[in-house]
């Protein structure tokens, strides 16, 4: 009998890091594989074009509950993806990342008593002020099997009393997309030649505040009288900002654009002189590709990009942003450090391939007691069915 088992990916940061789980296990005879978009990005650019540039199957089940306040979008994520896991009979949900999907998923099957599988457990930012710590916390506490990426987020688990068995240290399966992808990206690298830095800002505690948002556009413009700034918007900056980004929209050293497809991003990043941003994944690729990163933000959850990477965290404070911005444009290394930015151990491009081996040892197994002793399915079914009558 085949392990079956179930892909929840809802938001960008979320495909590149299912696409190699979904390949590896592809591998594999006995698996059925199921996977489930919850719609929480929708735009063609925040989603449809990177499950074609990855080479994602469709999803199975869409479950379109798109934006909303968080409340909103994760009960609307519980609510319908419950059907979703009650009609498919997971062995195993694999869940990814950090956002409301995350941890709504996780949530429904830990109340199905399914199994869960989280790639990327154990980062802490231990900043409890942004949604993706709550939903990073909560997801590692429920969840069946954690996948970590570096050795911070077995110790952070450990430490929060999640049973050692459980944790695999398998590395970054993002670095695994990014390592196939790259000779692709190549066909998308700038032609000009020109020096540029490339920006991304999203985070709430960067884009929700507008004086902020203009102070912080304003230490840009000053940065791209050297060199010319690309920043593709994500629509949660773009939204309620137009005032602000018009100003900006002016100068023609800051050039915005749309939110980029995977190749044509990963093309800049590896072209460009520094990176500035606030996106998680981004501190990680930078790392693997070498390239200056400041991140605008006071903490992060990944410290090995900081402790052996490229990253420098800057912080909220712009002189401190500009100073750095002049010092790695000037040639220096990043931080003033005069080390080179290392590659963090097991970002080999075969984190996926640790990840299936496990889940194929773990769920295969189950899957044939399930035959033979009760089938999970039919307890599952109980269970449900017990749970209405109660309501
Ligand atoms: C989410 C994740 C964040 C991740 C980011 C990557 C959570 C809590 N946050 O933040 O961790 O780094 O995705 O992009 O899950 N919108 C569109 N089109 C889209 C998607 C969003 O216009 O396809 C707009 C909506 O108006 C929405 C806003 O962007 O209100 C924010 O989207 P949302 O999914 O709530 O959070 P993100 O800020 O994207």
């Amino acid at each position: 009998m085949s392990a079956r088992i179930c892909h929840v990916v809802g938001a960008r940061p979320n495909y590149m890091k299912a696409a190699p789980v979904v390949r590896a296990l592809a591998k594999y005879m006995e698996v059925e594989q199921t996977v489930v978009h919850t719609g929480q990005h929708y735009d063609f650019n925040m989603s449809d074009v990177f499950f074609q540039q990855l080479g994602m199957p469709e999803p199975d089940f869409n479950l379109q509950v798109g934006s909303g306040t968080h409340a909103q979008q994760t009960a609307a994520i519980i609510s319908h993806f419950e059907p979703v896991v009650l009609k498919v009979l997971p062995h195993v949900v694999v869940v990814y990342g950090d956002v409301n999907s995350t941890i709504a998923a996780a949530l429904v099957c830990s109340k199905l008593g399914v199994a869960v599988a989280h790639v990327e457990a154990g980062l802490r930012s231990f900043d409890r002020t942004m949604p993706e710590e709550i939903n990073r916390l909560l997801t590692d506490q429920i969840c069946d099997l954690l996948f970590t990426p570096s050795e911070d987020g077995n110790t952070n688990l450990i430490r929060e009393g999640i049973a050692p068995e459980k944790v695999h240290l398998v590395g970054n399966v993002m670095i695994d997309t990014l390592v196939r992808m790259l000779p692709k990206s190549r066909e998308y690298m700038p032609t000009s030649g020109e020096r540029f830095a490339l920006v991304t800002l999203h985070r709430p505690s960067n884009v929700d505040d507008l004086e902020w948002v203009a102070a912080m556009l304003e230490t840009l413009s000053l940065i791209s009288r050297e060199t010319p700034i690309i920043f593709p918007v994500h629509p949660r900056t773009r939204k309620g900002l137009n005032q602000v980004l018009n100003e900006i929209q002016a100068n023609k050293n800051v050039k915005l654009v749309d939110p980029l497809p995977y190749l044509e991003f990963l093309a800049l990043q590896q072209a460009a002189a520094l990176v500035i941003t606030d996106s998680g994944g981004i501190q990680e690729e930078t790392t693997f590709l070498g390239v200056p990163c400041l991140t605008v933000r006071e903490n992060t959850e990944r410290p090995i990009t900081v402790e052996i990477g490229t990253n420098v965290l800057v912080g909220r404070d712009l002189d401190r942003l500009k100073y750095e911005a002049e010092q790695i444009l000037g040639g220096h290394k990043p931080g003033g450090h005069e080390k080179e930015g290392r590659i963090p151990p097991l970002w080999d491009g075969h984190a996926a391939e640790r990840i299936a081996e496990v889940l194929m040892r773990q769920y295969q197994g189950s899957a044939e007691v399930a035959v033979a002793e009760t089938p999970g399915s039919v307890d599952l079914a109980l269970r449900s069915s017990n749970a209405e009558k109660e309501r």
